[in-house]
């Protein structure tokens, strides 16, 4: 995987980063929870039971048995999570710490006593410091990886036919095509509730009928939505600006109708973790989110794409953005957040097909005595200026977006993260419009919608 990781090489150094979050997920939650002392005394009393309420792997549970610090940490344990493990054995950090460097508990006090640990000779791996050894291992690690290796060896023959033809069919990941649309909840009650196919949405909905025979033709691996979450999985506790999900499925929001009966959403946790690592080391600060309910501003587009089948078709990882309290995100770092999302999705070391969706808008106002506000003609030129300028376009400060489409026709910022992520923003050809659409209105919006396919 090609992520930049400049920290491998530092000795006796494990870095907690997305990968070994993803590895150690339910590790660290399993030593979180003996952070209540009634699961510490049933964890006491039967550790074999406790550990089997836990989707770990056995690898896991056994170091967590021989309470192997450097093992746990090897499996993607985190030493602020493990400590609780320790805590509850009833050990400092000091005596936790020392576990892992070789040292009896008495030496590894004297040795902090003297000073610490010298960084000298233990800065890059092969040098002559005293952290350069081999890791501290306990008997029940060593077994372990003695039968691991076993069961490797045996593997080995079959193993070399299929890398030969993997190999063949080697590649990164690419963009496909950006799609856009708007998001609005009766739409998604007009299919829950059978009301398609009366004369208010009838128009709506022919708008996506071209839309659902092209996704057939074109269903991507993985598809990167980008939606705002409506005050449903983060309310005023935690309002991230920019957040991923990385769990391995995302269950549908109960908004206060009772969660929609569509299917649930099966993410991509390993991509997601590759596009956090790539692109927060682009300096855009995402928050990684594990557990995640998905509310309209994702469903929607996916019914309008997919229709209702009785489960996605593809892999869906969500990007939620804050358009709901100010400040929110300028169209400006939008569009370069696209750019930093396409060179992390292109830097992923499989063949995978993205598409990359951009939701909400268009013009709609839900609040006060401006309720109701539509601009057709500025919806339209936002439509053409995506199309044809989107740098240009992604200097529009907020206040014209609240001024022009009304304060929720904000949501549209959202659409520059998935035009930034198009191959001509990065010197590429021009996208080929495969489709656009605009209707007035569904519920209390104008809905635009936008297919824009990358040129090979
Ligand atoms: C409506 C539109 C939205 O984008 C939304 O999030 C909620 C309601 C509407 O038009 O009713
Ligand atoms: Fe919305």
């Amino acid at each position: 995987m090609a992520l930049d990781k400049p920290y491998l090489d530092v000795p006796g150094t494990t870095i907690f980063d997305a990968d070994q979050s993803r590895k150690g997920y339910w590790l660290n939650q399993f030593c979180m929870s003996l952070m209540r002392c009634d699961n510490r005394a049933r964890f006491k009393a039967d550790e074999d039971a406790y550990l089997a309420e836990w989707p770990m792997s056995d690898e896991q549970r056994a170091a967590v048995r021989a309470r192997d610090l450097n093992w746990m940490m090897r499996t993607g344990g985190n030493i602020y999570f493990l400590s609780k493990l320790g805590a509850t054995d009833g050990l400092s950090f000091q005596q936790m710490a020392g576990s892992m460097t070789g040292m009896t508990e008495a030496q590894y006090r004297d040795m902090m006593l003297r000073g610490g640990r010298s960084p000298e000779g233990n800065r890059v791996v092969g040098e002559h410091g005293d952290a350069q050894g081999a890791m501290a291992q306990s008997a029940a690690w060593k077994a372990w990886e003695a039968k691991a290796q076993q069961q490797l060896a045996r593997r080995v023959e079959s193993a070399h036919a299929a890398s030969q033809a993997s190999a063949a069919g080697a590649g990164h990941a690419r963009i496909t095509a950006s799609v856009y649309s708007s998001h609005v909840p009766a739409i998604g009650a007009a299919i829950d509730l059978g009301k398609t196919q009366e004369p208010y949405w009838v128009p709506m909905f022919k708008g996506f009928e071209f839309s659902k025979q092209w996704m057939k033709q074109h269903t991507p691996d993985v598809i990167f939505l980008v939606y705002n979450d409506h005050a449903t999985n983060f309310d005023l506790g935690v309002i991230p600006t920019f957040a991923i999900g990385t769990a391995a499925e995302f269950e549908p929001a109960d908004e206060g109708y009772g969660p929609r009966l569509v299917p649930k959403v099966i993410g991509h946790s390993q991509l997601a973790s590759h596009i956090a690592q790539a692109v927060i080391q682009q300096d855009f600060d995402l928050t990684i989110v594990n557990e995640l309910k998905v509310d309209h501003g994702l469903t929607v587009p996916l019914n309008l794409m997919f229709g209702t089948p009785p489960a996605w078709p593809c892999k869906v990882i969500p990007f939620a953005v804050n358009v709901v309290q100010y400040p929110v995100p300028s169209g400006r770092r939008c569009f370069a957040l696209g750019q930093a999302i396409r060179r992390a999705i292109e830097s992923y070391d499989e063949p995978l097909e993205v598409q990359i969706w951009g939701t909400g808008g268009m013009s709609h106002q839900l609040q006060g005595p401006r309720a109701g506000l539509i601009n057709a003609a500025w919806d339209n030129r936002f439509l053409d200026r995506l199309i044809a300028d989107p740098a240009d376009l992604a200097q529009m400060p907020h206040i014209d977006y609240v001024r022009e489409a009304g304060s929720e026709g904000i949501e549209l910022v959202m659409w520059l993260i998935a035009r930034g992520a198009m191959a001509d923003v990065a010197g590429g050809k021009a996208p080929k419009v495969a489709h656009r659409f605009f209707h007035v209105p569904a519920s209390n919006t104008a809905v635009g919608h936008l297919i824009l396919e990358n040129q090979a």
